[in-house]
């Protein structure tokens, strides 16, 4: 007998042996595709450090999300850009503000896509915290609660299929699912952000949606990154509360945590592959450091092994594209 006598590399001899028994296989209807929408017409703002991202109008919007579900992607999570911003983010909840219009275009369109909406104040708040601010400059939670509530009923009105509370206020869950419920939205889906972690992955974004905390920064809100158990908690009770679905956020640089979610719940669990997740893998390849389209690739496989059942990422739509064979590069 010929030593050695174990060889997994015979499984590893070709592309037709090694695809026949991959564990994981991405596929594009596992990715939700994130966009960012603004007033306006026929507008395509670039977005500096996120290239290939754009706020978009939602007549570009509409187009935009046609061409990503022909190429096989599912669904879309959507963020709104509003013209105006005060203390309470009062326009938040408006049913003409871009969010609400973005999803009856598309849901008009008939479009085979799930309509996710990100429901946070910080887009809308002038100093960019993600609820009421005391005069002591505290973020409050409970007078946040109905705020939010009542811009998850704006985005249910429009049609949302599932709405994506991320302000990490506590109670959220309970407060926008009753208010769903009570007002006939009881199969408008609740995806909570519910492991998210205060991050430095999360600067790109807050260009794109010009959201930046004006004072101070998010961490008596959002998760502190040394905490694994407590995100365990935080999924449990989101879970306790109506959450339909979970999300863990970051995504790489917290696949312990997806990991470890997985195996705690059994609703569906959605990663986010974030804006800096992303400028990272941009950068390096403008420089030529790195070759962009196989550490995709790899990154997005990576964290659906890890266990996430969905993806959110910049890339889908691309994605989708190099997945149905119908990309030129
Ligand atoms: C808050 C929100 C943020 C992201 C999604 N929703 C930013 C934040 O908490 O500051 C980050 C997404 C990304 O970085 O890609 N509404």
């Amino acid at each position: 007998m010929g030593f050695p006598v174990h060889r997994p590399r015979r499984l590893r001899r070709s592309a037709l042996l090694r695809d026949l028994v991959s564990e994981t296989r991405l596929s594009a209807d596992r990715l939700i595709w994130p966009l960012f929408v603004r007033n306006g017409t026929d507008v395509a703002r670039p977005i500096a450090s996120m290239p290939g991202v754009f706020q978009l109008s939602v007549d570009r919007l509409v187009g935009e999300a046609a061409r990503a579900a022909d190429v096989g992607v599912r669904a879309v999570l959507l963020f709104g850009i509003p013209d105006k911003k005060d203390a309470t983010g009062s326009t938040a909840s408006r049913d003409d503000g871009p969010v609400p219009r973005a999803v009856r275009a598309i849901k008009e369109k008939k479009l085979p896509l799930a309509v996710i909406t990100d429901v946070c104040l910080c887009e809308y708040t002038d100093h960019g915290h993600c609820g009421m601010v005391t005069p002591g400059g505290e973020v409050d939670n409970d007078s946040t609660l109905e705020v939010l509530a009542a811009q998850a009923l704006s985005h249910a009105r429009a049609g949302a299929d599932w709405v994506a509370p991320s302000d990490m206020m506590d109670g959220r869950v309970a407060a926008i699912r009753r208010a769903l419920d009570a007002n006939g939205f009881s199969n408008t889906a609740i995806l909570s952000y519910a492991a998210k972690f205060a991050s430095s992955f999360y600067a790109p974004f807050r260009d794109a949606a010009e959201s930046k905390p004006q004072f101070g920064d998010r961490r008596s809100y959002q998760m502190d990154s040394r905490n694994a158990r407590e995100a365990l908690r935080e999924i449990r009770l989101d879970i306790e509360e109506g959450a339909d679905l979970v999300m863990v956020k970051p995504a790489l640089a917290y696949l312990d945590v997806v990991r470890a979610a997985r195996e705690a719940s059994d609703v569906p669990l959605v990663a986010y592959n974030v804006s800096g997740e992303m400028s990272l893998v941009e950068a390096a390849a403008e420089k030529g450091w790195i070759d962009r389209r196989p550490m995709i690739l790899e990154i997005l496989t990576a964290i659906h092994r890890a266990g996430a059942d969905l993806i959110c990422t910049y890339w889908a739509r691309e994605v989708a594209e190099w997945l149905s064979g119908s990309s030129r590069k």
